[in-house]
């Protein structure tokens, strides 16, 4: 898979793909992250990547060309499955689109930041819209790192242990069960004893009705899915 990233703002996007499982990822060549700065598009001196509303208005636009220039200079390299922005008012992100995203060859995310970005990119160039929750961000960074981490490690071979994304809060509609590690009693909060017998049909049954209740206690709306 392949993830070009447009931003203005592409050092505060790096660290979260310089440690740990998206590190790995990229080092193992399961995924490409190319950050593409869009001020690297603009044509006057200023480099000028936003304008004022016309109509009025506060709050700086980010303008059509630099956009287009930059989403043009990709799609002439390659196809691209989806061109996604970051947007507070795009569909929020759920595990369902991580998971179609993750089987994705090529795509683009825009960031967007002041305003937002000029209408017309949205109406002509984007495929999909997306929020990472109801609260507004200084800017789509931080979003477009949230969900490149949700599809990376879904991709093959990312996780060590591919049966880990599977049983993760969501991938089946409810949250992940309670679980436990050494010591079994730790200044007398115990571990569940069932846990020790052996008995993995009873074990798998209990973190069944586990997922269950904590969806049913913490998040009605995900059964009413
Ligand atoms: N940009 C600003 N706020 C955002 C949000 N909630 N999700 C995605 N991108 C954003």
């Amino acid at each position: 898979m392949r993830i070009d990233i447009i931003t203005v703002l592409p050092e505060l996007l790096k660290s979260p793909f310089e440690a740990s499982i998206l590190k790995r990822a990229i080092e193992a060549g399961l995924v490409e992250v190319h950050f593409h700065n869009l001020r690297d598009y603009t044509s006057d001196n200023y480099k000028s990547i936003d304008d004022t509303q016309f109509g009025g208005g506060a709050g700086m636009v980010m303008m059509i060309e630099p956009i287009d220039k930059c989403i043009s200079a990709l799609k002439a390299e390659r196809d691209y499955d989806e061109i996604i922005y970051m947007t507070p008012d795009g569909e929020t992100l759920k595990q369902g689109i991580a998971n179609q995203l993750s089987l994705k060859e090529n795509i683009i995310i825009l960031c967007g930041h002041y305003k937002g970005v000029d209408q017309r990119v949205r109406d002509h160039f984007i495929t999909r819209e997306i929020s990472i929750g109801d609260y507004v961000l200084s800017g789509g960074e931080l979003g477009a790192a949230v969900l490149c981490d949700a599809v990376i490690r879904l991709i093959p071979g990312v996780l060590g242990n591919e049966t880990s994304a599977l049983t993760d809060s969501f991938q089946d509609g409810l949250l992940a069960p309670p679980i436990y590690t050494k010591p079994r009693d730790y200044k007398g909060m115990k571990v569940p004893e069932l846990l020790f017998g052996g008995n993995f049909p009873e074990i798998e049954k209990w973190r069944e009705e586990q997922a269950y209740l904590r969806t049913k206690e913490r998040r009605p709306d995900l059964l009413d899915e």
